[in-house]
């Protein structure tokens, strides 16, 4: 049933090509120039009257929400609030019902997520469900159901439903837009064409997971990390750095760049291992000189860089490049090194990969 791997969590994560593969087809036509959702019900008419949408969603999940609320603000042009579901009830949300809201989970069972999206029905919002599981309770429960292709997911720790969660977002981001014309052709094309091409990208990323399994080895001595990025890296560390803390159980903090001088730089000091994530061009200076501060005190700086960045021989001690992809979609790439990461420092822990002390697959309490 492990299909020849030593863990579900390492098979999940090698499926991940096929499953981008499965999540965009049959929703890109055939010319490979529009997205066509047909199982969701909210349609052109009713996308113009939306004037707000919520992500709601929990680990992972919400990490999805993340990237996705970066990709509706800029592909559909509408103003997204997101938020981790336990917390959404209890802050009152504006709902109307012209708000959308979308709620994220692979499990389709989650308590937190399930009750946050009773709440927001009950207010008058439309509910659309990105979800893995066809027959869910939130599956069940939701106006709309956009489903991740992405197969059953058994280990604890989420790989695969993470990326096409990406891939689901970017797929309704590109739906939204064109439903309210904000969205020119070769705009269009150029997503879709991006989008197609991740399966391949993603394959060469698996191709190199040694050396990700020696910086695993390499992290696995030490008590305590940072990942640091901006803008999207930012919202792929975050996934990274809570699946290292899941499985490997060594501490990390998820840290945008540039916040570093504002508190947390006062924790390095010599040897403190960095994992720098770098898929921007246009803000790689900024991380750059963040990643010179922190060398300056001392730090062992791990950088994982698309092929677009320049070299980083002099701001790193280790390198690692990977494909380039348009910016917003950059963590269904990115995050695979960071999920081998996580699978090879918690094997050489001798932790058990595929249920991590404490943790439930799909949890069902509040
Ligand atoms: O089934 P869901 O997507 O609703 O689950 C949400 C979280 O419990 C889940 O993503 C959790 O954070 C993962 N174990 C992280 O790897």
């Amino acid at each position: 049933e492990k299909a020849g791997f030593d863990h579900f969590m390492l098979k999940e994560i090698f499926e991940q090509p096929e499953a981008y593969s499965k999540t965009m087809r049959a929703r890109l036509d055939s010319s490979g120039t529009e997205v066509t959702l047909s199982e969701i019900g909210v349609g052109p008419e009713e996308l113009r009257q939306i004037d707000r949408v919520h992500i709601i969603g929990c680990g992972t999940a919400y990490h999805a929400g993340v990237v996705g609320k970066k990709l509706i603000e800029r592909i559909a042009g509408y103003p997204v609030e997101l938020d981790i579901a336990s917390e959404y009830r209890y802050r009152a949300p504006i709902v109307t019902r012209t708000t959308l809201v979308i709620v994220v989970s692979q499990s389709g069972e989650t308590a937190d997520t399930l009750a946050a999206m009773r709440e927001a029905r009950a207010r008058g919002a439309r509910v659309l469900a990105i979800t893995n599981v066809i027959g869910s309770s939130i599956a069940r429960e939701a106006d709309d159901v956009l489903l991740t292709c992405a197969g059953p997911e058994i280990a604890v720790a989420s790989t695969k439903a993470y990326t096409t969660q990406v891939i689901a977002f970017a797929l309704l981001a590109i739906h939204m837009g064109q439903a309210v014309n904000r969205l020119e052709k070769c705009e269009r094309m150029a997503w879709i064409d991006a989008l197609l091409k991740l399966p391949k990208q993603a394959e060469q990323i698996l191709q190199q997971a040694n050396s990700f399994k020696q910086m695993a080895e390499q992290l696995a001595t030490h008590p305590n990390l940072f990942f640091i990025g901006r803008g999207i890296d930012y919202a792929a560390v975050l996934e990274g750095s809570l699946k290292l803390k899941e499985i490997s159980y060594i501490h990390s903090e998820a840290l945008a760049a540039g916040e570093l001088k504002h508190g947390t730089l006062a924790l390095v000091e010599d040897g403190f291992p960095i994992v720098a994530l770098l898929t921007q061009g246009d803000v790689a200076e900024k991380t750059i000189s963040n990643m010179k501060e922190v060398k300056a005190r001392g730090a062992y700086v791990f950088a994982i860089a698309s092929e677009n960045i320049p070299p980083l021989d002099h701001v790193a001690d280790q390198c690692t490049f990977i494909p380039a992809t348009a910016d917003l979609l950059s963590p269904a790439l990115s995050v695979i090194p960071l999920q081998l990461i996580a699978y090879y420092a918690s094997l050489a822990r001798g932790n058990d990969v595929d249920k991590p002390r404490n943790l439930a697959k799909s949890v069902t309490v509040e």
